[in-house]
């Protein structure tokens, strides 16, 4: 092998090595991200509240019609992804998520992380918020 043939391939094995590190790295922290614990809130949800931060919510949401985002009467206890006549991202479609307090915590907290590849872009960072609203909407039957 020519000495010039022979750099060439090291510097090809050299690029694909660096690119299979990048890509194990980016997966360990999608995974790390995702296991990463979310806070809980101290005291329990107050739904009288967390109706007042649904109006938040309602730029996007309601409770009986699909916006831009899924209807929501209903949605603690409902599979993820399961509002037959709105148009899901394929994520949230095929997570298998029920919502619960648990999934809806990590839910709000930062949707991309449990679901990447949702269509949501909202965070709520307030643990307190996040009870509350999932309060109010756990009331909503
Ligand atoms: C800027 C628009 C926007 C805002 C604001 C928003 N959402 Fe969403 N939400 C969406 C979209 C879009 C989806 C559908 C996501 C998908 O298909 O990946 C969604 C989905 C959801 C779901 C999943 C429902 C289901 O049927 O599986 C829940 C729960 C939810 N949102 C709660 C909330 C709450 C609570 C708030 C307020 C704190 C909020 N969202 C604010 C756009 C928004």
């Amino acid at each position: 092998m020519k000495r010039n043939e022979f750099t060439r391939r090291g510097g090809i094995r050299a690029v694909v090595a660096a690119l299979f590190f990048a890509q194990t790295w980016l997966v360990a922290s999608a995974a790390l991200a995702q296991a990463a614990p979310v806070a809980v809130a101290a005291r329990p949800g107050d739904p009288v509240r967390g109706k007042a931060l649904y109006q938040g919510c309602e730029s996007c949401h309601s409770l009986n019609e699909n916006d831009v985002g899924p209807k929501h009467r209903g949605v603690v206890g409902r599979r993820a992804g399961s509002v037959a006549d709105y148009a899901y991202s394929p994520a949230l479609k095929s997570s298998g998520l029920t919502w619960d307090e648990a999934t809806l915590n990590r839910w709000l907290v930062n949707p991309s992380a449990l679901v990447p590849g949702t269509k949501m872009f909202f965070k709520i960072d307030d643990a307190q918020s996040r009870a509350d609203l999932i309060a109010y909407l756990r009331a909503q039957k």
